[in-house]
Parts: structure tokens; C-alpha cells; sequence
């Protein structure tokens, strides 16, 4: 840690499991000097079918850990930890937290058709901040929600273009495009890894929209606002964990990271005094 000058401290992002490295490599991309710290709870991903409070738990004790490990800015990288513990975070942490949310604003402002897909999870779909975006945006646009089961364990098991990942893409999008969608949104951050793949189904005409490029530069625009970007110029680095196996998750993330990185477990001292047994 950096006490006379925290702006050096790095940056705390976490997901469910390997699908935040979509946001992580836009933050790489916009912020290529800061240091990079990453949580995949691969031990309970997928979140999509847990509960709330479950998903709220996890989410405050990896934060903490991000804390602890001087992170001077969160991003939470993940929608449905987005949709069951923003506002629990928020109020619990005086870090600053980014967190994401599903593309609807520029779907509905692309679309000619007027009628947008939204990929995302049961409980992403659910929950009251998807609820807001459809009352801000459903008058002017048909907004389809698509719960997509089982995509999520395609994508943690480096699986990005089998024969069952694709299958379960065509049953997802096949009811949007039968009803004319022309925009999808990625509204979970594992969907990325698979947009060439959805590109492919969905077919040309149609427009796959990802909040994480726009996401990484708000979490430029807020350390910028707080004098907090580094002001290093050097090489970011970045340093991964996981509550999972380390062994197995070391292989999807080198995989997605384009790169061999050492993944360290949460649990066994490198990190989570915190962790709570769920
Ligand atoms: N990446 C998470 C999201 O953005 C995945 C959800 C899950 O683990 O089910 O929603």
C-alpha cells in the first residue's frame, strides 16, 4: 500500500467467476498504467442461481479483501452482483464502486427495428434496477429479456464454441430475432467471450451491444474527478485470486487473458480472513 500517495494503490475488480476479464481488459485497454487486482469466485459461480443474500455476502466479503489489499477504487464486474448488492456495498464501503449495467440506454438509441434483446440472467432480469431501466426505455422500444441458464458454465469451463455452447446461443437468440430484435445487449459479462459466436448466429445485420468499454471509462471519469488515476507511467500489472481451485481456474483465465498467470487461492492466506462460510 501506498500511504503518501494513494493514487499508487490499485484498482479491485470481481465477478462470479472469469466473466468480469471482459470488463478487466477494457480497464487494461483505458487504463494501461494502473495496477490491476481481480477475484473470481469461481467457488460459487454461477451466481445466477443462487440467492441474494448469498450473492450479497459474497460480494462484501470479497470487497473487504479488495480493501484489505489496498484497492483505492471497485468495479464490480458483474450484473447480477450488481443487482443484489450495489446498494448494500455503497452503503457499506467508502471506496468508490463502479458497477455495471445492461446496455438498454444505447441498444434503444441503435435500434431501427425498435425492438432490442437482452441477454442477462434470471436474477440480472429480475431485479429492481433492470425493472427501472425498462420503465425509462420500454415506451420507446421493445425490450425482450432473455434468461440464458447454463451459458455461464460454458464460459467457466473455457468452453466458447462447442457444440452444446452453441446450441444453447441459438435457443437464446432464436425468440429475439423471430421477433424482429435487430440490437442485443450483453447484459452479463461472460457473454463477451462468446460474441463472435452470438455475431455468427444472430447474423450480420444484427448489432451486439457491451457495456464494458463504456464502464472502464467511468471508472476513468470518477478517479479522474478524485485525483486518484495514477500517476505512474509504467506497466500496469495485474494479479488474479479465486475461490475455487486455483489450478482449474488458472487455466480458463490464462485462456481468456491471453496469457500464463498465477491465480492464488482466497482461502488459503494469501487472502480471505474475511470469508465468511456460506
Ligand atoms: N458475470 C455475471 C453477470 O454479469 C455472471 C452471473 C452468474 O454467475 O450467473 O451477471
Amino acid at each position: 500500500m501506498n500511504a503518501a500517495n494513494p493514487a499508487k494503490n490499485p484498482i479491485g475488480v470481481f465477478d462470479s467467476g472469469v466473466g468480469g476479464l471482459s470488463v478487466l481488459r477494457e480497464i487494461r485497454r483505458e487504463l494501461p498504467d494502473e495496477d490491476l487486482l481481480y477475484v473470481a469466485d469461481s467457488g460459487h459461480a454461477p451466481y445466477g442461481d443462487k440467492s441474494a443474500q448469498l450473492i450479497e455476502a459474497r460480494s462484501i466479503a470479497i470487497v473487504e479483501f479488495l480493501v484489505s489489499q489496498h484497492a483505492k477504487a471497485i468495479v464490480v464486474a458483474c450484473n447480477t452482483a450488481t443487482s443484489a448488492a450495489i446498494e448494500t456495498l455503497r452503503a457499506r464501503f467508502s471506496v468508490p464502486i463502479v458497477a455495471m449495467e445492461p446496455a438498454v440506454k444505447p441498444a434503444a438509441a441503435h435500434t431501427k427495428s425498435g425492438v432490442i434483446g437482452v441477454l442477462a440472467t434470471s436474477m440480472t432480469i429480475a431485479s429492481d434496477n433492470f425493472a427501472k431501466l425498462h420503465n425509462r426505455f420500454g415506451a420507446d422500444v421493445k425490450i425482450l429479456m432473455q434468461a440464458c441458464p447454463g451459458l455461464v458454465e460454458q464460459v467457466e469451463a473455457g468452453n466458447l464454441s462447442g457444440d452444446k455452447t452453441r446450441a444453447l446461443i441459438k435457443q437464446y437468440v432464436s425468440p429475439l430475432l423471430a421477433q424482429k430484435a435487430d440490437t442485443i445487449v450483453l447484459g452479463c459479462t461472460h457473454y463477451p467471450f462468446l460474441a463472435s459466436l452470438i455475431q455468427e448466429i444472430a447474423g450480420p445485420t444484427v448489432a451486439i451491444i457491451d457495456p464494458a468499454a463504456a464502464i472502464a471509462r467511468e471508472l476513468r471519469r470518477r478517479l479522474a474527478g478524485i485525483k486518484q488515476l495514477s500517476p505512474e507511467a509504467h506497466a500496469g500489472t495485474e494479479r488474479f485470486w479465486t475461490s475455487a481451485a486455483p489450478d482449474k481456474t488458472k487455466q480458463v483465465i490464462s485462456q481468456l487473458w491471453q496469457m500464463d498467470i498465477d491465480v492464488r487461492s482466497l482461502s488459503n492466506g494469501h487472502g480471505e480472513k474475511h470469508r465468511p462460510e456460506l
